[in-house]
């Protein structure tokens, strides 16, 4: 009977050794995946068992286990030892907490331990796996003024659905406004909205770097200024310089003058030869906006003053040639004088003149601004006519005195026929 009852035995002490062992040693990782920001602390929750009459002699966490090597210890690791904290014990606990973690940091960890018993060893696979983001604001470059963007903050995996996240403009803290979770909404947005947009997570120190929100605006407040300064202006003619406020720039400016449809002008400078009211439009993509009028009187002293002849400057004594003078001003010259070239005094005055004597004569336009003089003309006084004249005053002379001689003969004959 004994003997019959013998051979189940072994059989069932096997399967419950092989229950034991397979049972026995764990180490699980909870959770098994993390996602840490950059420069926070990190805990990796792990507990582990091994079979009852083990005593735990070592335990340390690795980050390169090589199959049939004695994997390194981090903590004797200098990139990890003054970060990393043992925080579990030496039953079953291997939390552990890595510091200040960088993206280099993103990795697998293993915890390993060894027991008394035949130097057991025991690595718990598959590990915990480790990734460190940095935080990017994503934005469009630019937005037009009135418009929604949507600013989000990523991260290259999910972070824990706790995390709340800051947003700052120019380095101040945002308080409204915010979307989804990591999403900042700017509705309808204004030219203040511009700015270096950062984010950040709460109770984090790590900051984003910052994306440039530009806000683009049809021009406004635009104006113009006179130079040089002043609306009255002396001189031939003033600059008038547009200036508005636009995103982007104004590259596009038209110039009108008061009660006028058509443009004056372009650029963003303007000559007014001219008084007169003027006013600019700028424009860009967005739209155009015009300026205030500026009243511009241009003090300008006669210009362009010529003297014309009436025929052709040649003339025979005795008669005259009229001059004229003509110049473009603004008001228009009203007083003119005349000389004669390299005589200091005036030979005459008024907008025309009767030359009587041959020279080179000249006039000067004046307004209230000033006064300018022509080049000379030149007249030239033929005296031809007194010598006909005179020739013609002789041959008189001569007929008469033959004639008187003729009459005279005649009668001296008659005379003396009668006689
Ligand atoms: C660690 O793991 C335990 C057990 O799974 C869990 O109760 C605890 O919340 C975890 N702690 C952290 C910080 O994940
Ligand atoms: C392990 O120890 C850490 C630190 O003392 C503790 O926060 C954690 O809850 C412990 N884990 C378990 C499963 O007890
Ligand atoms: C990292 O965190 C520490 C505090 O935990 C902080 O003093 C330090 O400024 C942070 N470094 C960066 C680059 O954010
Ligand atoms: C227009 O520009 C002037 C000068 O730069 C500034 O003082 C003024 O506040 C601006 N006005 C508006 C409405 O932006
Ligand atoms: C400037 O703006 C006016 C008005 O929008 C347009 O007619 C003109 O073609 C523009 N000129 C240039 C050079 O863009
Ligand atoms: C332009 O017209 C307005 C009315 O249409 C008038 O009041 C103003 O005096 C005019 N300006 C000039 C410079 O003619
Ligand atoms: C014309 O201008 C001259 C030179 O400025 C001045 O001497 C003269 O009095 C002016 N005559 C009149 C009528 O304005
Ligand atoms: C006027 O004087 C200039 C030099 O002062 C001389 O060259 C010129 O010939 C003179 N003209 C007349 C018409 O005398």
């Amino acid at each position: 009977m004994s003997v019959r009852m013998a051979p189940p035995l072994p059989l069932i002490i096997l399967i419950m050794v092989h229950r034991v062992s397979s049972a026995g040693w764990d180490v699980s990782y909870s959770p098994s995946h993390i996602c840490a920001l950059k420069n926070s602390s990190v805990i990796m929750n792990c507990t582990y068992t091994y079979p009852t009459g083990h005593k735990i002699m070592k335990v340390f966490w690795s980050k390169n286990p090589v199959k049939g090597k004695e994997p390194p210890d981090m903590s004797e690791d200098p990139e990890y030892s003054q970060r990393l904290q043992y925080l579990g014990d030496k039953q079953q606990n291997c939390t552990i907490r890595l510091s200040h973690v960088t993206q280099k940091d993103s990795h697998k960890y293993y915890f390993r331990f060894n027991t008394n018993k035949c130097s057991k060893k025991w690595t718990g696979y598959p590990g915990v796996t480790l990734t460190v983001t940095d935080l990017q604001v994503e934005a469009p470059e630019r937005v037009t003024e009135g418009h929604n963007v949507r600013l989000t903050c990523k991260s290259s995996c999910t972070l824990t659905d706790r995390a709340t996240f800051i947003w700052y403009r120019n380095s101040q803290p945002l308080t409204e406004r915010r979307d989804r979770n990591n999403q900042l909404l700017l509705q309808s947005v204004r030219r203040e909205d511009a700015g270096r947009y950062s984010c950040a997570l709460h109770g984090h120190s790590y900051i984003s770097p910052a994306a440039r929100l530009s806000v683009t605006y049809a021009p406004r407040n635009v104006s113009v200024s006179i130079s040089p300064s002043g609306e009255i202006v002396e001189g031939d003619s003033v600059t008038l310089i547009c200036s508005s406020d636009s995103n982007p720039p104004a590259l596009n400016f038209s110039w009108f003058k008061e009660n006028q449809s058509s443009a004056v002008g372009a650029g963003q400078s303007f000559s007014a030869l001219q008084s007169g009211r003027f006013y600019c439009e700028a424009h860009n993509q967005h739209g155009s906006q015009r300026s205030d009028a500026v009243t511009v009187i241009v003090k300008d002293p006669p210009r362009s003053v010529a003297v014309s002849i009436t025929g052709s400057g040649e003339i025979v004594e005795g008669d005259s040639v009229t001059l004229i003078c003509s110049s473009d001003s603004n008001p228009p010259a009203l007083n003119f004088s005349w000389f004669k070239e390299n005589q200091s005094s005036a030979v005459g005055s008024g907008q025309s003149f009767s030359a009587l004597q041959s020279g080179r004569f000249y006039c000067e336009a004046h307004n209230q601004h000033g006064s300018q003089r022509s080049d000379a003309v030149t007249v030239t006084v033929k005296g031809g006519a007194m010598f006909y004249s005179f020739v013609s005053v002789v041959g008189r002379l001569v007929i008469l005195y033959i004639s008187i001689g003729v009459i005279c003969g005649a009668a001296v004959i008659i005379t003396m026929l009668i006689w």
